[in-house]
């Protein structure tokens, strides 16, 4: 068998390169990103390619990549990549959605301590040469209530902490979510932040989401509360928030993300935020630890192999999950296709004609593709591949053992 090779861009964490080196693949690292020519051209024989947010993988790069299988996107945006493109094309997309969520959650929870015991003024007077020692406005979160809106990967972890450290919690979700320890469910937002001593946000970027939170919601918290957004920058009026914050009304507020962020590091950065007491601001690093960076590097990584591997498309953002469990002694088909009436079933008369005996089988469909990974007990013989790559629907078809 050909080894499988990979192309790693962009400094990903070497564990990245141990997993799959495991594995026997061969493995090439480069530590920046490429632009859509040098793509093309380094993925000539490359079945994986694995990437940050910088390379751009457009549907021209992945029409003239015949031989990948995958991308990783060692990160948690994928719009980078187009997505529908590489399913056409029968490649499979693979990020890392909740690697860094642990991440966040100290972040936040370090913030909460910090705005409320008003650490950031007494860090700020001493540097400047004041010794400010007074207990006022200062408070113990054990006792407080946090209320977190978005009770997702972050909102439940965060949950958890919180109590740990004998806070209450109480929690808004728009879906249906099961409350962990003593955490409380708020019917409505209103509920929430008429409630919490401390409102932290936490749900995903979806559209409906832009502005979510503004002067109205901002006027309903409780007078000196807390607001902390690790979010996405569009879900908060950020205006709005100042003129809380100047009023005296909100008490301290830390923000990570903003509408509009400088693309790179050291650029100049502009915010109604800038200047304002008891504001902790920072760029966009919630999830940026060392410790993510590995846990991406050996997730995403993971994927990829068990894709090449196995077939399993579990987690994979562009095609259909499915992960069909490992037999020994079976050969196993993989077979992308356009999701019409009929694939099944010819695929399956095909093997019938042939006198192979179909073991074990998983089906499943999503938008226009379908993905069908098949377990035979006898080897297939080229002439059955061969039926089964001409199909009018078949996109691409891999025999892995
Ligand atoms: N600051 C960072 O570096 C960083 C790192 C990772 C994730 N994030 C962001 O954190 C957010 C949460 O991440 P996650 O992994 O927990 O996401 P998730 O998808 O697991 O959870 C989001 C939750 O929010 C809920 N939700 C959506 N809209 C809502 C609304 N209007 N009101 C109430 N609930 C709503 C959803 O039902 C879901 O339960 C995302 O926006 C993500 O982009 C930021």
């Amino acid at each position: 068998m050909t080894p499988v090779r990979a192309l790693l861009l962009e400094n990903l964490h070497p564990l990245a390169t141990t997993v799959l080196n495991a594995d026997g693949v061969e493995v090439v690292t480069r530590s920046g990103a490429l632009d859509e020519d040098e793509l093309i051209e380094s993925l000539a024989g490359v079945q994986l390619l694995g990437i940050r947010s910088k390379t751009q993988v457009t549907e021209r790069v992945l029409s003239h990549a015949p031989d990948l299988l995958a991308v990783g996107a060692f990160c948690i945006g994928t719009n980078q990549i187009d997505l529908d493109a590489a399913a056409r094309e029968g490649i499979a997309v693979f990020n890392a959605p909740f690697s860094n969520t642990r991440s966040v959650v100290e972040i936040a929870i370090a913030e909460i301590i910090a705005l409320t015991r008003r650490l950031t003024e007494r860090d700020r007077a001493l540097h400047s040469g004041v010794w400010d020692k007074s207990a006022e406005g200062s408070h113990e979160v054990r006792g407080r209530t946090l209320g977190i809106v978005g009770y997702g990967n972050i909102g439940t972890q965060l949950s958890v902490l919180a109590e740990a450290l004998g806070m209450s919690v109480i929690f808004y979700d728009t879906a249906e979510k099961l409350a962990l320890g003593n955490a409380r469910r708020a019917e409505t937002l209103d509920e929430l932040l008429e409630t919490a001593d401390v409102v932290t946000l936490h749900v995903d970027g979806r559209a409906g989401n832009a502005g979510m939170f503004g002067a109205s919601q901002l006027a309903r918290m409780r007078p000196g509360s807390i607001f902390l957004n690790l979010s996405r920058g569009f879900v908060v009026d950020y205006a709005a928030l100042r003129e809380g914050i100047l009023e005296g009304r909100i008490a301290g507020a830390a923000v990570d993300v903003f509408p509009q962020e400088p693309k790179r590091r050291g650029d100049p950065f502009e915010s109604d935020l800038r200047g304002l007491p008891n504001v902790i601001l920072t760029p966009h690093i919630g999830g940026s630890t060392e410790e993510a960076q590995k846990a991406i590097g050996q997730f995403v990584a993971n994927k990829l192999r068990d894709y090449v591997r196995h077939g399993s498309t579990m987690l994979s953002v562009n095609l259909p999950n499915l992960a069909l469990d490992a037999r020994t002694g079976s050969h196993r088909l993989v077979h992308l296709h356009r999701n019409t009436p009929g694939v099944l079933a010819g695929i399956n008369a095909t093997l019938a004609e042939h006198g192979v005996n179909v073991e074990a089988q998983l089906l499943a469909t999503s938008g226009d593709i379908g993905y069908v990974v098949t377990d035979v007990g006898s080897d297939l013989g080229a002439d059955v591949c061969a039926e089964l790559e001409v199909m009018d629907q078949t996109i691409r078809l891999r025999l892995l053992s």
